[in-house]
């Protein structure tokens, strides 16, 4: 069984709550928040309000993907209104650390991965790691077409993984549907992020199970 982590960046704010209902309905794991600064990455999407508001109103996992830049800056904020928080490897903070203050604040770790950078990049890192996030779009958009490159690189850190008898999730995020979700589960995924393939479906809660079927 995949675990799913629907990514909201494509909703209707205003009439989310009917959404997160049918999320709860479908049995979804995690709840994927992608934060944007417009300078990381060229897109602006919410902040901390926002997180603490859904929050209120469901006992969902939120699954928070910081793409900001220089994350530390903003660590015990995020931290303490999500259960897992990532930012990027890429991000010009000091990763060891960032992930310590994490840890500091008992949220979940995960560091990403932008298409460009190795799988190997993060095995230093990975006993600090409860998960890591392989980006198979460039980070920024919800509907880009997936990147089949990421399927290697799922695979390599999920043997590292496996290798160092760790228990690190190895979550994917971009371009997730249905033809690309079973390659990515095939490939060693744990945790599947998908946006627009579930908040555009006719059946947010079929889309959902079906998907946690793989
Ligand atoms: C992109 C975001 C994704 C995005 C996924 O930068 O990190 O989480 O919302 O959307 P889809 O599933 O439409 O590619
Ligand atoms: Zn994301």
């Amino acid at each position: 069984m995949a675990i799913i982590s629907p990514s909201v960046l494509t909703c209707d704010f205003l009439t989310f709550l009917d959404d997160i209902k049918k999320l709860e309905a479908a049995g979804v794991d995690m709840l994927h928040l992608d934060v944007m600064d417009g300078i990381f990455v060229p897109n602006i999407s919410f902040g901390v309000p926002v997180i603490q508001s859904i929050r209120k109103h469901t006992n969902i996992p939120i699954d928070t993907h910081l793409m900001i830049d220089k994350p530390h800056r903003y660590i015990e904020q995020f931290a303490k209104c999500s259960d897992w928080l990532g930012f990027h490897y890429e991000a010009g903070s000091d990763n060891i650390e960032t992930l310590k203050a994490i840890k500091s604040y008992g949220c979940k770790t995960c560091i990403t991965i932008k298409p460009k950078t190795p799988a190997s990049a993060v095995f230093d890192l990975l006993e600090l790691c409860d998960m890591v996030l392989v980006m198979s779009v460039e980070p920024g958009f919800g509907g880009q077409k997936f990147m089949m490159h990421a399927l290697d690189k799922i695979t390599e850190l999920k043997s590292e993984i496996k290798k160092r008898s760790l228990k690190t999730l190895v979550e994917v995020d971009g371009g997730i549907n249905a033809e690309t979700a079973p390659l990515a589960v095939k490939a060693g995924a744990d945790v599947l992020v998908a946006g627009s393939f579930v908040f555009n479906s006719d059946n947010i809660t079929e889309t959902v199970k079906k998907l946690k079927e793989l």
